[in-house]
């Protein structure tokens, strides 16, 4: 689809925290998404959610701004374009810090203690002190993340789908107790299936089980080699079973030219594991080269992110602000 394909162009706003370097899981899923929203024409803000880093990494700010740099290089070098897309960060916007404070006025303790995140974060991080007001707040401060630009679609994995819920419960309890002010959020399904890392488990940097897009060709074959697959076939001539084989899910998302044939010879054992493992990294290595050439050009641009973020920064600071004296006046804050 084009720009012009879209009558009136929905507003999108999705945030990413930043955690470290971009994997692969990431542009399976929602940094592969927020590229093809902006590339259909949909009017995006996207945003670097560092505020909400600090919910789970208070105890780590010298890591932060490192973290945030080396993500927007990330998100600029897969293909998010700051000409076409608002590319911003959350500090910079104290509208955001404002309208955190009065909407967590009217937001009952029971949602927040009900998000299953909640529990899961103070679970996996047990060996943390992460029980904060803040942790807890995290879809509070997320609402506003939405609401202050009047996003109507934000693109959602099966894990945020409890927190655009609790959005939609705040903009609606705040509309009734006010008046009609803040817009209700929609999530945006997508289908792409979790990539699984080296482990078998969802890909994700805190389970060390990445490939990164900005891993060296070396570090991604030797990454690959690594990975689990099934079990049950140990050498060339087992038949394997694609439908349970991490490799076997990144074939159909990395190489889908080849995956049918893959898939048939692991099952009749034709293929073995270290080939299907080569010409996994072979593609592997075509995709990200792009991205690793690209992303190495940016960094060699002095001032780049400071400026890509400052001047995101001016083009939301309007609709911020105009968000912020409406909501204000319907509290009689006028
Ligand atoms: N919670 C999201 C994550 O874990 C980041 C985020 C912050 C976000 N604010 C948002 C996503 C608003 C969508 C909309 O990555």
């Amino acid at each position: 689809m084009t720009a012009e394909a879209v009558p009136t162009r929905k507003r999108v706003l999705t945030g990413f925290r930043p955690t470290g370097p971009l994997h692969v899981g990431h542009l399976a899923g929602n940094v592969g998404n927020a590229i093809r929203l902006q590339d259909e024409g949909y009017e995006c803000f996207y945003f670097v959610a560092d505020w909400h880093m600090l919910t789970t990494h208070y105890d780590r700010v010298d890591e932060l701004p490192g973290s945030v740099e080396g993500l927007v290089l990330d998100l600029l070098a897969s293909g998010i374009d700051p000409e076409r897309s608002v590319v911003y960060r959350q500090s910079d916007l104290p509208e955001v810090a404002e309208l955190a404070l009065l909407l967590g006025m009217i937001v009952p303790l029971g949602w927040l203690e009900r998000v299953p995140t909640f529990k899961e974060r103070l679970r996996d991080m047990a060996e943390r002190d992460i029980a904060n007001y803040g942790l807890l707040g995290y879809p509070v401060l997320q609402t506003v993340d939405i609401a202050i630009v009047k996003g109507e679609l934000v693109p959602v994995g099966e894990d945020q789908v409890s927190h655009l819920e609790i959005s939609r419960e705040i903009v609606r309890r705040f509309n009734r107790l006010y008046g009609d002010v803040l817009v209700e959020p929609q999530p945006l399904l997508s289908d792409t299936p979790l990539v699984p890392g080296s482990d078998g488990r969802k890909m994700s940097k805190s389970l060390d089980n990445t490939i990164d897009l900005a891993d060296e060709p070396e570090a991604i074959r030797a990454k690959v080699r690594s990975f689990v697959t099934d079990p049950q076939k140990v050498r060339r001539g087992d038949a394997g079973r694609p439908e349970i084989c991490p490799i076997f899910a990144l074939h159909r998302r990395f190489s889908p030219d080849i995956a049918d044939w893959t898939d048939e010879n692991c099952r009749t054992g034709a293929l073995g594991c270290v080939d299907c493992k080569t010409n996994l990294a072979d593609r592997l290595i075509e995709q990200l080269g792009a991205f690793r050439e690209r992303r190495a050009e940016l960094a060699q641009t002095r001032g780049l992110v400071e400026k890509v973020l400052g001047e995101g920064a001016e083009k939301v600071r309007p609709v911020a602000r105009a968000t912020l004296a409406a909501a204000r006046a319907a509290m009689r804050f006028g």
